[in-house]
């Protein structure tokens, strides 16, 4: 089957960082912030980034780049021929449903929320009406299903578009729009009363709320945030030509995501203390019940600024949700595209029609399902704890100790200087964190969860 490749350099990086930059930055980064004391999380998040994220990210690219094959052929090849290997590949495969059906039930909640400001849905609404459309929305079955379908149904087409065609162009498209309205919202964002609140909250680090669960979430965030452990970004790496250099790319990509998680702090905790008695700590329902309060009541004496904020907003939310969810896809559709060979149309349909009947699972989870629960936790939750809390560390550690142990170090040499060609003076402290400091940090933290 043919086999494509980005077209361009920027396509390339934009694509990753679509990849990268999504609800994790603007939905989750704020929410886990929020709850776990603000900078000092910022601070250890960023320590994360930077000691796990990046050399993880980059050894994703390199297994990617090295063999321009199938995830599953990949590892195969690279471990000199051990098969079992090969179940490496599995886990893109895995992950992407997982990942995938409850990534869009967020996803669809955002194009709702779209609409809403659209619409001008929330002007004139108390707080607590807000909340109680936001609760009724998402215990509604059939409406909330209608606009997760809808996502999947855009995501399904991108991705069937093909890599050049579809992923590449929807991302250098959508990506440089959600850099443009990252900015106007961070500017106006200042502008209120609550300004220097946020930033103190976002800057001012306390470290007395750190704990070994803070440790756990800022780690979990960090991967979440990179899409890194799932060899989401192994199978994007496939497309990549041989003169990137994946070192510099991993950082420009760590970088961009950092800076929009900053940002969308920029944006959200100056507004949430522009409310008397509202505190950032207010949980996943920051984004869908706090804030349409919240840009309402600060921007109250400007309804057009009001109305513009909230919609600019949602548009952001829908397109970094878009750009993120567009790989996910791709990872699952990859696998079955040139391991089984169906084609990448007919196999974007299948994965996206299994997505929306495990993505109806999580929704529900909040409604007509709420009470049906395995380990304590409802669908939803299970699938993010399974994806963010397992997977990912457990892919992370894997990907470290094959690199780092069982691939020749010729070949990673090789790569991370693009043959000989690149200095690389990193090179030997890239190889050190991946051969010990990666898969200690990530073992210590993940079994301090249990
Ligand atoms: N990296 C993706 C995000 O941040 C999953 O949303």
């Amino acid at each position: 089957m043919e086999r494509e490749n980005f077209n361009s350099k920027i396509g390339a990086i934009l694509a990753v960082a679509g990849s990268a930059v999504g609800l994790g930055n603007i939905w989750r980064f704020p929410t886990e912030a929020g709850n776990n004391g603000g900078a000092a999380f910022l601070l250890i998040y960023i320590g994360f980034m930077l000691l796990l994220g990046v050399p993880i990210m980059v050894s994703e690219f390199v297994i990617g780049r090295h063999s321009q094959t199938s995830v599953v052929q990949s590892f195969y090849k690279m471990s000199g021929g051990k098969k079992w290997w090969k179940l490496m590949g599995l886990i893109p495969v895995i992950a992407g449903f997982l990942v995938l059906s409850y990534y869009a039930v967020v996803a669809g909640w955002t194009l709702y929320y779209a609409f809403q400001a659209g619409v001008d849905g929330f002007a004139g609404k108390t707080p607590d009406e807000i909340g109680a459309d936001f609760q009724a929305f998402r215990t509604d079955a059939v409406t909330s299903l209608i606009w997760i379908a809808i996502i999947l149904i855009v995501n399904c087409a991108i991705v069937a578009l093909g890599v050049k065609k579809g992923i590449e162009r929807g991302a250098k498209i959508m990506m440089p729009l959600l850099f443009v309205f990252v900015l106007v919202l961070v500017v106006c964002s200042f502008s209120l009363p609550g300004t220097a609140a946020g930033l103190q909250f976002l800057f001012h680090p306390d470290f007395s709320k750190v704990t070994g669960a803070t440790l756990l979430n800022a780690m979990g965030q960090a991967f979440f945030s990179l899409s890194v452990g799932l060899c989401c970004l192994c199978t994007y790496a496939t497309y990549f030509k041989k003169e990137v250099n994946l070192m510099k790319d991993g950082i420009h990509v760590a970088t961009i995501d950092t800076i929009v998680a900053i940002c969308a702090g920029l944006i959200i905790f100056p507004a949430v203390f522009s409310i008397n008695g509202l505190t950032p700590s207010e949980g996943p329902s920051l984004v869908f019940v706090t804030l349409p309060n919240v840009f309402h009541q600060a921007f109250g004496s400007y309804p057009i600024v009001a109305y513009t904020f909230s919609l600019i907003f949602y548009l952001l939310l829908v397109m970094a949700a878009l750009t993120s969810s567009i790989s996910m896809l791709e990872m699952v559709v990859a696998y079955f595209y040139h391991e089984i060979k169906v084609s990448r149309p007919l196999a974007s349909i299948g994965i996206t029609v299994v997505c929306l009947i495990l993505g109806m699972f999580c929704s529900f989870s909040f409604g007509i399902l709420e009470n049906v629960t395995l380990f304590g936790l409802g669908f939803f939750d299970l699938f993010d704890f399974i994806v963010a809390k397992i997977i990912m560390p457990i892919g992370g550690l894997l990907i470290c100790i094959f690199l780092g142990w069982v691939v020749d170090e010729k070949v990673l040499r090789n790569e991370i200087t693009n043959m000989g060609t690149l200095r690389a003076p990193y090179y030997k402290v890239y190889r050190f964190i991946i051969r010990y400091l990666a898969p200690i940090a990530i073992l210590l933290i993940f079994v301090n969860q249990f």
